[in-house]
C-alpha cells in the first residue's frame, strides 16, 4: 500500500515524521533512484526507498514506554558531555526509542519514549494540547495574585503562555507545593512561568501526561504501554 514517505520513515523508527519531512526537503531520500519531493507516496513492498543511500529498514513493532525519569538523567539517546541518558534505563527493551518531548536534567517524573514516529508526531504537535501535570515545590509562598497570573497566562520572552490550572496549593514551612497543569511544551516552561511570578522552583516532577500517571513506578523504573493506552493517546 502506498503511503507518504515521512510516515514510512517514521514507522521504520528512523526519525519523527517532522524530521523525515526535513530529510525529504533536503533531498536525502530517493524512491526508485529518483530524489523524492515532499508529498510523494511509495509502497515499501514494491518501491526501493533509500535514505542517505541506505535502504529503509523494515518497520519495527511499535513500542511505547512510560519511564519514571530520575533527576540527573538527560532526555536524549546520547549526551556529548557523557552524562547519563534516559535510554540507559530501559534495560531489556530492544527497540530504538526516542523521547516524546523532554524533561530537564533536574526534573523527574513521567516521560514517554517510543519508536512510533506517528505517535510522537501527534503528541508533540502544539495543536493537540495534551495536558501535562507537574508537582511543583516553590521557594516562598504563592500570593493570590501570582496564582491568578499563572492561571491566566504569564508573559515570557517567547510570548504569553496559555492559561494553566493550579491545584492543591499547600504551604510547608518556607516552601509551597502545588500542582500545575499546562498543555504547551515550551522549553523549561514551568520553571520560567513560576520564576516570572516571583517564585523560583526548587523541585519539579511530572506526575501526569494526558490520562497516564506514574502508578506504582519508582525513579528509574518503566513499563510498556498497552495497545489500548497507545490507541487512546492517538485518539486524543
Ligand atoms: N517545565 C520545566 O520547566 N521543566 C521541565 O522539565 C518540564 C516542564
Amino acid at each position: 500500500m502506498k503511503q507518504r514517505l515521512q510516515k514510512l520513515i517514521a514507522a521504520a523508527g528512523l526519525a519523527s515524521r517532522r524530521k523525515a519531512e526535513g530529510w525529504i526537503a533536503d533531498g536525502r531520500v530517493t524512491v526508485n533512484g529518483q530524489v523524492a519531493e515532499l508529498g510523494v507516496q511509495a509502497d515499501p513492498e514494491r518501491d526501493r526507498i533509500l535514505v542517505d543511500g541506505r535502504p529503509l529498514p523494515p518497520a519495527e513493532e511499535p513500542v511505547c514506554v512510560l519511564l519514571y525519569k530520575p533527576v540527573g538523567y538527560v532526555t536524549s539517546r546520547r549526551d556529548p558531555q557523557g552524562r547519563p541518558v534516559v535510554t540507559e534505563l530501559l534495560g531489556k527493551v530492544r527497540a530504538r526509542l526516542f523521547p516524546i518531548g523532554r524533561l530537564d536534567l533536574n526534573t523527574e517524573g513521567l516521560l514517554l519514549l517510543t519508536n512510533d514516529g506517528d505517535l510522537a508526531w501527534r503528541l508533540s504537535h502544539p495543536s493537540h494540547e495534551v495536558s501535562k501535570t507537574y508537582l511543583v515545590r516553590l521557594q516562598g509562598s504563592l500570593s493570590p495574585q501570582a496564582r491568578q497570573q499563572l492561571e491566566n497566562g504569564v508573559q515570557l520572552e517567547d510570548g504569553l503562555t496559555a492559561s494553566a490550572k493550579v491545584a492543591r496549593v499547600r504551604q510547608a514551612g518556607s516552601h509551597t507545593w502545588l500542582e500545575l497543569s499546562i498543555h504547551e511544551g515550551r522549553n523549561r516552561q514551568v520553571r520560567r512561568m513560576c520564576e516570572a511570578v516571583g517564585c523560583p522552583v526548587s523541585r519539579l516532577k511530572r506526575i501526569r501526561y494526558a490520562f497516564l500517571d506514574l502508578g506504582g513506578l519508582r525513579p528509574g523504573q518503566h513499563r510498556r504501554l498497552s495497545r489500548d493506552e497507545v490507541a487512546r493517546l492517538k485518539d486524543l
